[in-house]
């Protein structure tokens, strides 16, 4: 008997755990005190689906993309498919109002097999290749967005009808101190792979060599800041800095542009304290700038294109893994192995991200004891968090919930120790459907070809 089944009151004093800013809009513990998504304890997902699963909350994505378009009126808003995409996903996205934007041939048909209309999607990609753009065409995305001379001399052959693009440019953000991101996510700079810097007069040829070619329809130019961008305010700079490229555009070929993409980079938070954007006061400075930089420029004012990826599937997923064991090492810390890691969820080793991390499948009230989750592969350094605090009753069957997993997991994730990749469930109204089933042993063997 356990002292909660003494006195159930304790039960119902509990504090809440789970903070809505980290973990799934429809996340609340049951009863049993087990974690439950979209009205489904997470064990039961364990039980039918195993693990480790991501789990999506299709309530939060849904709601995430439709405040998106309630926040920002007027302001286009096309979903980064890279985050998180599945032919269901892209269902949503379109049943909410969004379009989509993906950067390789296979996120393209997945968008188009989840019935997303080619005309509002966007092709991104700094080395396309031709069979790539060839499809594109074919399929008639609605727009692509040049990252080099090379596609604009490739594009121009392939296309049969005029073919509506943006040109990448880099806003030359390198003085700016407020982008958090990490090196391997920082794009906005001009010293990077992406885009054509407004310095010296990169951009400016590039418009140029488009605009020798009649078949590509020049709409617009593109800039994506960075990621995990806090301060809205540097948008509002970005936009400053792209309406006066198209002004110069104009007065060297009287080319009036219609459409600035401002990409995506909007920051969520991953554990307790971190910062994220607040859409209210980014819909304000996009109208500021906007008017602003258009007044002075006397230029009319453009469509305004956000991406957002993260923003809108990060919260809405959850990892599940099981504890395989729990280890002390003798005047060192105390391991917690769970059943994936670094092939699920590559971003610890590759950016220091840090997670907030709960027991799913039980309330325990112990105290809490420090712990570092290790994952399953064979690198010593390789951890999903370290010293966390978590029950120190924890045991070896429990289920871990790591939050805020739904973007760059799934899309990421990799056969690393010849691990299949988990499932990806979508929970709903006390449903669990699977949207990507596990690879299996069989999958991995047949692209094998001996
Ligand atoms: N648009 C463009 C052109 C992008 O390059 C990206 C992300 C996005 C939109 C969406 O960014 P988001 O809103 O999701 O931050 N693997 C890294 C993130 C790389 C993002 C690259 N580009 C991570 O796991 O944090």
């Amino acid at each position: 008997m356990t002292l909660l089944d003494i006195l159930p009151s304790l039960g119902q004093a509990a504090p809440p755990r789970f903070d809505h800013a980290i973990w799934p809009a429809t996340t609340h513990s049951d009863e049993e005190g087990r974690l439950c998504v979209g009205d489904v304890p997470l064990a039961d997902v364990a039980d039918e689906f195993g693990t480790p699963a991501y789990i999506i909350d299709e309530t939060d994505f849904r709601r995430r993309a439709r405040r998106y378009r309630q926040a920002l009126r007027g302001v286009e808003v096309v979903y980064a498919g890279k985050s998180l995409l599945t032919t269901a996903v892209a269902r949503w996205v379109r049943e909410e109002g969004l379009g989509i934007d993906v950067c390789s041939a296979g996120e393209l048909f997945v968008a188009l097999a989840g019935g997303m209309d080619p005309a509002r999607i966007v092709m991104h990609g700094n080395a396309k290749s031709p069979a790539e753009l060839r499809e594109a065409v074919r399929v008639g995305v609605g727009r692509i967005v040049l990252d080099s001379c090379m596609e604009i001399a490739y594009l121009a052959g392939l296309a049969r009808r005029r073919q509506p693009v943006l040109v990448r440019v880099t806003p030359n953000f390198s003085g700016m101190q407020d982008i958090h991101g990490h090196r391997a996510v920082t794009t906005g700079i001009s010293d990077q792979k992406f885009g054509f810097s407004l310095e010296g007069n990169h951009a400016a040829d590039t418009v140029k060599r488009v605009l020798a070619h009649p078949i590509l329809d020049l709409v617009g130019l593109h800039c994506h800041i960075g990621s995990q961008v806090t301060d809205p305010a540097l948008y509002g700079e970005a936009i400053r800095r792209m309406i006066a490229a198209m002004a110069d555009i104009r007065a060297q070929h009287g080319v009036i542009l219609t459409e600035l993409n401002i990409g995506g980079g909007h920051a969520i938070p991953y554990v307790a304290g971190d910062r994220e954007i607040n859409l209210d006061e980014l819909a304000a400075i996009i109208e500021h700038a906007l008017d602003e930089a258009c007044a002075i420029e006397h230029f009319p004012r453009p469509t305004i294109v956000v991406e957002p990826g993260r923003a809108i599937s990060g919260r809405a997923g959850v990892t599940l893994y099981r504890v395989c064991s729990v280890k002390t090492q003798p005047g060192g810390r105390t391991f917690v192995a769970v059943d994936g890691g670094m092939s699920d969820n590559p971003r610890v080793s590759l950016y220091g991200a840090q997670y907030t991390i709960a027991l799913a499948n039980r309330r325990s009230l112990e105290s809490k004891q420090r712990f570092t989750i290790a994952d399953r592969h064979c690198e010593a350094g390789d951890e999903i968090a370290r010293d966390i605090e978590l029950p120190a009753d924890l045991h070896p069957g429990d289920l871990l919930a790591v939050a805020c997993t739904g973007a760059y997991h799934h899309s990421m994730a990799s056969n690393y120790n010849m691990v299949g990749r988990p499932p990806v469930v979508a929970v709903k109204d006390g449903q669990a459907r699977q949207l990507v089933r596990r690879e299996t042993i069989a999958d991995l063997l047949a692209r094998d070809c001996g």
